[in-house]
């Protein structure tokens, strides 16, 4: 496992195990015991970054990581969590720490992350508490997640931000012309979320592989739409060609493509599955050459071009 600095003092794993599919909720739950022997094997991997939310099974993928990481020196560990959109009045994103931390069995987080902007509350008493926090010794670092250039300005003019989480895969790339170059320039770690596109990358949902029941959540979401995933195809195929000339897996593909985009410091991967994640951290164990990239970079922008056009 490789690791890099998230700031100073507390470093993390260039891969985060991400807890929101083992909340249950709108996945498809593996038992919790499962989950727990999941979270297990990634701390066994070298995985010591953790992420999950107040929002994720309404607690519930808070409470199965704290019974897994209990018995684990704290120090050792980086852990995340989120305060939903609708608890950020002071009062409110303060018993939500205070509940999180409970769940998580911990009296303090390494991240604590705005889960997403609300614009119906003053983003500048949000801050002020997140900082009274952090001065307390509650939260180690304030994070931002789905924020927009501006509204991190904006955040930033009451409180330091050093994290942020963004969506970001060969299918989600809005974040790099002005989101990037700004935190590369000051410092800010860049956490990604659906780095594999939730599963799309990994080749599952194309080729007539698995189809997705309508039931599942995802088949509602734009990139699962059947005009998208039918656009995705020379992508999937560009990754699956590297794949098997490397003589990995797609997911290990799109990994390795993701973690050499600058400024990336860990790739957020959810998992309920030990085989995945046995696979998934082989990808830091190898590197796209710089033809693999640049192919795998023309053929997504081709795709997102024509993705963004049907909307
Ligand atoms: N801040 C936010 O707003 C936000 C939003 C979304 C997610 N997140 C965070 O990011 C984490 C991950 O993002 P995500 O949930 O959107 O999705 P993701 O990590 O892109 O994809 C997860 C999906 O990929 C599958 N998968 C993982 N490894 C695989 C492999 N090697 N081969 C085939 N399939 C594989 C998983 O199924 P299996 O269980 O079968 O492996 C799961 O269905 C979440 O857990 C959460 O912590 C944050």
């Amino acid at each position: 496992m490789e690791y890099v600095n998230l700031r100073e003092n507390i470093r993390i794993s260039r891969m985060t195990f991400g807890c929101w599919e083992l909340g249950g909720g709108q996945w498809e739950k593996q038992s919790d015991d499962v989950n727990l022997q999941v979270i297990e094997q990634a701390l066994t991997l070298g995985i010591n970054s953790f992420d999950t939310a107040e929002g994720y099974g309404n607690g519930h993928s808070e409470s199965i990581l704290g019974e897994a990481l209990a018995k684990h020196p704290r120090e050792t560990l980086v852990i995340a969590t989120k305060v939903s959109p609708n608890h950020l009045y002071g009062v409110e994103v303060r018993r939500a720490i205070e509940q999180s931390l409970t769940r998580l069995r911990t009296d303090y987080v390494d991240v604590y992350y705005i889960h997403w902007p609300n614009r119906d509350i003053p983003l500048t008493e949000t801050m002020a508490e997140l900082r009274r926090l952090k001065e307390e010794g509650l939260v180690r670092s304030i994070g931002l997640s789905n924020f927009s250039l501006a509204q991190m300005h904006e955040a930033m003019a009451e409180a330091p931000v050093e994290v942020i989480q963004p969506e970001y895969s060969l299918l989600s790339r809005s974040i790099e012309s002005d989101i990037v170059p700004y935190c590369i320039a000051h410092g800010i770690a860049i956490l990604t979320y659906s780095s594999i596109a939730k599963g799309i990358l990994t080749g599952t949902y194309h080729q007539g592989q698995t189809a997705l029941p309508a039931s599942d959540f995802r088949s509602k979401r734009r990139l699962f739409l059947p005009e998208h995933i039918q656009a995705e195809t020379p992508l999937v195929n560009a990754i699956q060609t590297i794949a098997e000339r490397r003589r990995v897996s797609m997911a290990q593909v799109a990994i390795a493509w993701l973690l050499a985009q600058p400024g990336m410091s860990s790739a957020i991967i959810g998992t309920q599955s030990a085989a995945h994640l046995q696979d998934n951290v082989k990808a830091l164990d190898w590197q796209l050459s710089a033809e693999e990239l640049s192919s795998l970079d023309d053929v997504s922008r081709d795709v997102l071009t024509h993705i963004d056009a049907q909307v």
